[in-house]
């Protein structure tokens, strides 16, 4: 009997604690971990979420650039940061699957991680800097070939989605050139729009103000049609490299362990940014695409997440891309 009232006391204290952490959170600022720069897509995406997930959520979410060797610095920080909802990490197609096939990481991309949605997903843009005397694609990549011993291409670092697009294009066009690690293509488009870099693939998120500025010319979009924020800047189908696809998505995830209602708190509050229409505005002038609604679960992000890897940890292999 006495040890039938312990279990009960001991349940019922569990019963009244545990909700009740839930129940308070959060009750200071979040921290958002940016594994690369500032200034580059992911940075930029984060800063959107950021301020719309601090509305909801009543509290300051802080954009924390954490950064280095292709975002797996600041992803392994999150993997052991206390699993207790203030620390968030956005991360992406090349974070949580290219780095997977190229890095001896101490941390398992899929089960070290709870987690939250899909945000957002957006193609490459090809850009060169403007001293560049060609017109379209066609006569990009023989400037290449006549340069290639002088070509140089920013990256986010080996695995970076800028870098494994710059190693598709070579081997699709039969060109070299040296690729140029960053610690994000936010520097590195800077270095673009400087002159003292040729050309790189960058996420329409950070490439497309720098388009519209005139600070780079983009001479195609890594989707099947073109972007409706950018209407003029051609596919690579129109452009010449037909099948050319890349499509970078982001994600929201916390460390393995985050007790289920914050998780779900969290991401009531992704889907209240989604669905609120000047976010979707900003993303839509920045050539993304927005998950629907049904792919705004954790459920569905973990289902293609686990996808993706299986689809690309083979292609990645066989391509012999690799971290140094
Ligand atoms: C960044 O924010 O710098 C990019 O997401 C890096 C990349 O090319 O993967």
């Amino acid at each position: 009997m006495t040890k039938l009232l312990t279990a009960i006391t001991v349940a019922a204290t569990c019963l009244i604690v545990a909700p009740a952490g839930a129940q308070t959170y959060p009750s200071r600022p979040i921290t958002l971990v940016v594994p690369f720069a500032a200034g580059g897509p992911t940075d930029t995406i984060s800063r959107i979420f950021a301020a719309r997930l601090g509305t909801s959520l009543g509290q300051t979410v802080v954009v924390e650039n954490t950064t280095g060797a292709a975002g797996t610095i600041g992803t392994g920080k999150v993997v052991r940061a206390a699993p207790d909802g203030y620390t968030v990490l956005i991360g992406h197609w090349s974070t949580h699957v290219v780095n997977g096939a190229i890095y001896p990481l101490t941390y398992d991309l899929l089960n070290d991680f709870a987690p939250i949605s899909l945000i957002a997903s957006n193609p490459q843009l090809l850009v060169a800097k403007k001293a560049i005397p060609a017109k379209d694609l066609k006569e990009l990549i023989a400037w290449v070939k006549a340069n290639q011993d002088k070509v140089s291409a920013g990256t986010a670092g080996a695995g970076a989605a800028s870098h494994v697009s710059g190693v598709y294009f070579q081997s699709v066009t039969g060109t070299k050139f040296t690729f140029v690690p960053y610690r994000g293509t936010g520097p590195a488009l800077q270095d673009v729009v400087a002159g003292n870099l040729d050309l790189m693939f960058d996420q329409a998120a950070s490439a497309l103000p720098q388009v519209r500025n005139g600070n780079v010319r983009a001479f195609a979009v890594t989707s099947k049609t073109r972007l409706t924020s950018a209407p003029d800047i051609p596919t690579v189908d129109e452009a010449g490299m037909p099948g050319f696809y890349i499509a970078v998505w982001h994600a929201l995830w916390l460390p393995k362990g985050t007790p289920k209602d914050i998780v779900m708190r969290l991401n009531a509050a992704v889907r209240e940014a989604l669905a609120d229409p000047a976010v979707r505005s900003r993303l839509i002038e920045l050539g993304q695409d927005i998950p629907a609604t049904d792919q705004q679960t954790p459920e569905a992000l973990y289902a293609y997440h686990k996808a993706e890897i299986e689809k690309w940890h083979p292609i990645i292999k066989a391509a012999g891309i690799k971290a140094e």
